[in-house]
């Protein structure tokens, strides 16, 4: 890395956890990362970490095979903190007892500090907090040299430090919102007792994404597909900024976009950003090849097959060409990975649910090398650098939309017609749902078209057509979703927008199913 930047590790004994507690160090602007808890002490500390965080984990600390980390860690003059199971993990390693009390605590707790002891920790915190609880276990009793500091109805001991040691415990999770001045107090370990400098800043990530691609990329030639999405536009706009003219992107037109999407990519990366685009048009060939299918996972293949095709064929025309591309031959190939993508998890036991589409992904035999210039950064630090790169607030903060596009919420056969009216009719729920504010909150908002037409009546007559099935769904991962509690009033509107907007629309259903069992796309 270009920029020294201090370094916190996340010993991972829960995935999930481990994440959300990288996200809140980073948003204190220190750079942390996550280490799978089996990496050993001597790993860790050869990355000169300024202090290490144990996270929390689904499992009891005394069960048989209890993930343990090595208790070297603790003589090695490196502050750390253990928050949930990682605090009971540091109480049974260092001689204090947990059991299991029956009486855990799930959700808001009432803490109250004890001891005058000036704890290091909830400097500034009030006598009485909520904070957030997980435990079925609790910590009856510190290890010896320990101060107890706050306590709970159902946690005895509910923070715990040994100053001297630089070792801490929280039972609670600082890292949730839902825990009053959380973020104040892992500030407080960050800073006053790790003494680390806040250098981890959206300029900072772009200077050190852009130094090294410069390193990486020399005066090669770069190709970067873009999809219209957050990740691939960033990316490609981190990439450009370190080496403009060296960048070609291409953006192949699957005739499964959104509406004015195709618009928007040509308008802020040829217009706005300057940058070497190439269009392709491919609406036709992907219809053509779709046509009559209805198999969902049929179409999926299909599409990932011609994407495939079409942008190597764009990408060896790059190099062929003697027009405005003339002589393009690019050994890179950018992708917008993501450091969750990447993050090795836990042990084993707790690995990262991956999601099982790649459906508009390259193959990795291609004949590129790759430059990832996100593969350090989260999902919210990517969206932040991309509002500080200039990128429009449309893209930066874009809902999910499947690599197959419009494709896979098109039941039955895919026509033109068909996916007219879905595009129609999925621009006006999306627009309402800005209107009404809610486009951030909500996971997705989309509209689905049935392969089925119902009976209406409009005007005098009787109308025999599609109807428009509305999906809105709250979620963090899309592993699990749940269905939106749209307002009556923006449910209407989108409803009577789509109806007398939309031909071949007579009649507006509202999706309210959770996932599981349903999925979030309807195929
Ligand atoms: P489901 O429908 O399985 O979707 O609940 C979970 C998330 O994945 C997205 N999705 C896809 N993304 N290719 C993609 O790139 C696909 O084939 C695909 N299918 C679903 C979906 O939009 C949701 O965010």
């Amino acid at each position: 890395m270009s920029i020294e930047h201090d370094v916190v590790l996340v010993v991972d004994f829960g995935a999930q956890y481990a994440q959300l507690i990288a996200r809140r160090v980073r948003e204190a602007h220190v750079y942390s990362e996550i280490v799978p808890r089996s990496t050993p002490v001597a790993e860790m500390l050869a990355r000169r970490p300024r202090g290490i965080i144990l996270s929390g984990g689904p499992a009891s600390v005394y069960v048989e095979g209890a993930p343990s980390i090595d208790p070297a860690l603790y003589e090695a003059d490196v502050p750390v903190l253990g928050i949930c199971y990682g605090a009971q993990l540091i109480a049974q390693q260092l001689g204090g007892d947990v059991q299991e009390t029956g009486a855990g605590e799930y959700g808001r707790t009432q803490m109250t500090r004890v001891n005058d002891h000036p704890s290091a920790l909830l400097k500034g915190v009030p006598d009485h907090q909520i904070v957030w609880m997980s435990h079925g276990n609790a910590i009856v009793s510190p290890p010896p040299g320990f101060v107890v500091t706050a306590s709970t109805p159902g946690a005895p001991v509910a923070a715990l430090e040994c100053r001297d040691r630089g070792v801490f415990g929280v039972q609670f999770h600082p890292e949730v919102a839902h825990t009053e001045r959380g973020q104040a107090m892992l500030k407080a370990f960050l800073y006053d007792v790790c003494e680390c400098r806040p250098t981890w800043t959206n300029s900072s990530i772009i200077e050190q994404a852009v130094a090294e691609i410069r390193a990486q990329v020399g005066d090669e030639r770069v190709i970067c597909g873009l999809s219209g999405g957050v990740d691939s536009a960033v990316a490609a706009a981190l990439v450009h900024k370190a080496v403009a003219d060296q960048l070609t992107c291409v953006f192949v037109d699957t005739g499964l976009l959104r509406l004015d999407e195709a618009e928007q990519v040509e308008e802020t990366f040829r217009r706005q950003f300057n940058v070497d685009l190439v269009h392709v048009k491919a609406a036709d060939r992907f219809l053509g090849a779709l046509d009559d299918v209805i198999d969902p996972e049929q179409k999926r293949k299909i599409i990932g097959e011609t994407f495939i095709r079409v942008f190597e064929e764009a990408a060896r025309d790059l190099a062929d060409a003697d027009g405005e591309h003339a002589g393009v031959d690019p050994r890179f190939l950018v992708q917008g990975t993501l450091y969750p993508d990447i993050v090795e998890s836990g042990g084993g036991d707790n690995a990262n649910i991956k999601s099982h589409h790649n459906v508009g992904g390259l193959p990795d035999d291609m004949d590129f090398e790759l430059v990832e210039p996100l593969r350090h950064l989260f999902k919210d630090e990517v969206r932040a650098v991309g509002e500080e790169l200039g990128l429009p607030e449309d893209i930066v903060w874009r809902q999910p939309f499947p690599g197959p596009g419009l494709a896979v919420r098109i039941i039955g056969t895919i026509t033109p017609e068909r996916l007219e009216i879905l595009r129609q009719a999925d621009s006006v729920v999306v627009d309402e749902i800005r209107r009404a504010g809610l486009y951030r909150e909500i996971w997705q908002s989309f509209a689905v078209l049935p392969a089925v037409r119902t009976v209406g009546v409009m005007g005098d007559g009787r109308t025999y057509e599609y109807p428009i099935v509305i999906r809105a769904v709250t979620s963090d991962d899309a592993m699990t979703a749940d269905w939106a509690r749209l307002p009556a009033d923006v449910l209407e509107r989108m409803a009577s927008r789509i109806i007398n907007e939309v031909p071949g629309v007579n009649r507006v259903a509202y999706d309210i199913t959770s996932k599981p069992p349903g999925t979030i796309e309807w195929e």
